[in-house]
């Protein structure tokens, strides 16, 4: 039922992990595997390994209500390097478990990202398993470094440069993009014009890394709340899902089809992934939650995603997939008299509760408006 391909590689479900949490080591890789996950991530590799930016460097977010919880992060991507990520030990930890294994890079430079997909190209055309590469755009937390997919000329170089490697074309390696988020039409318009300049070789977006540079302050402390920065990091999780939605909506109306779009963003419910792929998506990832909750919110989110689309009667992915309709008012009507849950919530819990009240404050004005006239 949740079956999908993405850049024609074939996934038995469409949800799986992000890059970033409990992605790095080969344990992680494996205990992903080993759940519902539809395909295997690592953590961005750099050529070399490094240790990333001081600690604390990764804090949840409390949050109530239904929105999950939310995370900031300023980790300086911190890695085993590229030679680890495509090591045999790794690829076929994850490739014996039967699920396709994707490798993200996020180079320091232009030329370490060349260098990392000779090698991955390399790999795979000397039988590895490795199926595609995400390329991270979006890192917003390397001290000093812009975040490339908000510099559109070194963006759009990166790919000319990318698209024309010879080897990775030779490896039929697929290679696809991550974003960060934008927030303006314009932006969505020269981001979908670069991307669609290399429409023959980019196979997939991954859209959205988080919501580069926001600031948590502990007002007890007086203090930011993580150390590296200023405080200053990646917000993620269910503070980012309707930048999340709106990337992949605004992606899919404007990204040539041969394009896959893969959502990302606050999806901690089955009904957040069902959103993102009425949106457009092909497959959606998980990471707060997955930091969070450990690799079994992969089946719960599965579970959960199963249960709605059996509910509406869908059978698979595709028969509502990019299908979102406009606001409509009897849409709206005929949605809240078929749910089983109260209608949205207004000032008052429930409407019935709100009555109630009126009533006691009723008998209450009618017994003392009777002891006044009674005296
Ligand atoms: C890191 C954060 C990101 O959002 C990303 O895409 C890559 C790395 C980090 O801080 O390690």
């Amino acid at each position: 039922m949740l079956a999908t391909t993405v850049a024609g590689i074939a996934m038995d479900c469409c949800i799986y992990n992000a890059s970033g949490p409990k992605s790095g080591h080969v344990s992680d890789l494996t205990n992903v595997a080993k759940s519902r996950s539809g395909a295997v991530l690592s953590k961005s590799a750099t050529l070399k390994s490094q240790t990333g930016n001081p600690l604390p460097r990764l804090k949840k977010i409390e949050m109530s209500g239904s929105a999950g919880h939310a995370s900031i992060n300023s980790e300086g991507l911190p890695n085993a390097g590229i030679e680890y990520y495509i090591s045999d030990k790794v690829v076929s930890a994850v490739a014996d478990l039967n699920k396709p294994y994707i490798v993200s890079i996020s180079g320091l430079k232009l030329q370490n990202n060349l260098e990392m997909l000779s090698k991955i190209a390399q790999a795979r055309l000397n039988g590895s398993a490795i199926v595609a590469v995400e390329l991270n755009l979006a890192c917003p937390n390397i001290p000093g470094k812009p975040t490339i997919a908000y510099d559109f000329a070194q963006m759009s170089d990166i790919l000319d440069q990318v698209t024309a490697h010879k080897e990775l074309l030779e490896s039929g390696l697929r290679l696809g993009i991550k974003l960060a988020p934008y927030f303006d039409m314009t932006y969505y318009e020269r981001a979908a014009k670069i991307i669609n300049a290399h429409a023959d070789r980019i196979s997939f977006v991954v859209a959205i890394n988080t919501i580069g540079n926001a600031l948590v302050v502990d007002g007890n402390a007086e203090m930011a709340n993580i150390a590296p920065k200023g405080g200053f990091g990646g917000l993620g999780g269910g503070l980012v899902k309707q930048v999340a939605l709106a990337n992949v909506r605004q992606l899919s109306l404007r990204l040539d089809p041969s394009i896959d779009i893969i959502g990302v963003g606050g999806v901690s419910t089955g009904m957040d992934a069902f959103e993102l792929i009425l949106c457009g998506a092909k497959a959606v990832q998980v990471a707060t939650c997955h930091w969070l909750e450990g690799p079994k919110c992969f089946d719960r989110i599965a579970t959960e995603l199963e249960a709605i689309m059996s509910k509406k009667g869908y059978k698979s992915i595709e028969d509502f997939r990019g299908k979102l309709k406009d606001y409509d008012r009897k849409l709206a009507k005929k949605a809240i008299a078929g749910s089983e849950e109260a209608p949205p919530s207004s000032a008052f819990p429930s409407a019935s509760l709100a009555w109630s009240l009126v009533a006691v404050l009723m008998v209450f004005v009618a017994v003392l408006l009777q002891r006044e006239f009674s005296r």
